[in-house]
């Protein structure tokens, strides 16, 4: 057997979308990206979109946006890609590490308020949906995770990498907080090879990230080498960013999101699977997912081998390389990385959850490519080495 961590579904338009992109004699931005935009946007049910080269650019925009400042304070959960902090960085502003809770790899409302009381002057969180489950935005107490952030006065921008198509209630993530960034990085639940896409309802933060993103330009002047009579005079009015996402990405995206909820339900049967075939083995803590298994974008399985187990998460990962099963992890925090690490004085101690999922978590193979005869090896597989 030989089962790679992850492999790319392209089964849809994305070969006839390239040839018209290809045909058209301009590969770069233009009315592919903006039809990608514009049925992302109505997929969610967001009322605006601005499709971006990835969600790296996408979450420097959205900070940049609500006006993030040097010396700013920014929430971010040290369980988390490098993306959600970097960003803060970038315009000199200062992540602010925060544990999540051990059994989902989230922020809940209780570690957000605990968060807030200890950091007065935190401007926004940035939230992320870890391995496809929403936080819990909203709850009957008024107590979810939009509700706190009103009531402080700080803004929600959520890290989307892992959430589409992930609900919370009957709504789309991408429809809650100020601004929603999503990653279509090509291991990603749908993929434009690179790629993001930034959500919002607020039409002034919209209005600025679709300036930043090209340059700090004040129009839209995609067109201005392909037609004759386009408005060639623009003007500058921030120093903006070479963010935009080409046709030929976007064509991608664009067929891959008409097959979207097809391979979101591939992954959620793939997970099925693990939560039936791993459930009571000892040595392993599975994922804990509060709400319908169809709320889930799947992009992650991860388990937690625990103290308990034969072996270690270092050996079992080995092991499982060693019988041709590809496994990843996600993540190493941040607060155990050098730079972060180093800059902010980090001590492990005060990151207690996610230090107990860092020591044990490993993500197995979950993909819409999965074979049945291959979850039924990986179940094997984990069985002989834990049992
Ligand atoms: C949680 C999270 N945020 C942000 C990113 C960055 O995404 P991109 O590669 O599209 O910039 C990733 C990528 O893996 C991620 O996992």
């Amino acid at each position: 057997m030989n089962i790679p961590y992850s492999r790319i579904s392209l089964d849809g338009n994305e070969i006839n979308y390239l040839r018209e992109v290809l045909k058209s004699g301009w590969l770069t931005t233009s009315s592919k990206a903006l039809e990608f935009e514009k049925q992302f946007a109505k997929f969610i049910g967001a009322q605006y979109t601005c499709v971006v080269n990835s969600c790296t650019s996408a979450l420097h925009l959205a900070v940049e946006a609500i006006g993030i400042k040097k010396d700013d304070k920014v929430l971010v959960p040290s369980l988390t890609f490098t993306s959600s902090a970097e960003v803060l960085r970038y315009l000199g502003a200062d992540p602010v590490f925060v544990d999540v809770e051990y059994e989902t790899g989230l922020i809940s409302p209780a570690i957000l308020e605990k968060a807030i009381r200890s950091n007065p002057g935190a401007k926004a969180i940035i939230l992320v949906h870890y391995g496809g489950q929403a936080a819990e935005m909203v709850n009957s107490y008024g107590n979810g995770i939009v509700d706190i952030c009103k009531r402080n006065k700080i803004h929600l921008i959520e890290d989307a990498a892992h959430a589409f198509p992930t609900k919370f209630g009957d709504k789309f993530i991408g429809t809650f907080g100020d601004i929603t960034c999503f990653s279509f990085y090509a291991n990603k639940t749908i993929t434009s090879g690179e790629g993001g896409m930034v959500a919002t309802s607020n039409p002034t933060f919209c209005d600025r990230i679709k300036i930043m993103r090209l340059h700090g330009i004040n129009h839209d002047v995609w067109d201005r080498f392909t037609h004759n009579h386009s408005k060639w005079e623009y003007d500058i009015i921030g120093p903006g960013y070479k963010y935009n996402m080409p046709d030929i990405n976007a064509a991608i995206g664009l067929a891959q999101l008409e097959l979207a909820e097809f391979y979101r339900l591939k992954r959620q049967k793939c997970a099925e699977f693990y939560f039936e075939k791993l459930d009571n083995i000892k040595g392993i803590d599975l994922p804990v997912c509060y709400g319908p298994l169809e709320y889930n974008s799947w992009h992650l399985f991860p388990i937690k081998i625990t103290p308990e187990a034969r072996v270690s998460r270092n050996e079992f990962i080995r092991i499982m390389a060693d019988r041709g099963i590809g496994t990843s992890v996600h993540y190493k925090p941040l607060h155990r990385m050098y730079y972060y690490k180093n800059t902010y004085n980090l001590n492990p101690d005060d990151f207690p959850n996610t230090e107990k999922i860092w020591q044990g978590t490993v993500s197995l193979p979950i993909y819409p490519k999965l074979k049945k005869s291959e979850l039924v090896y990986i179940c094997k597989t984990i069985k002989d080495i834990l049992t």
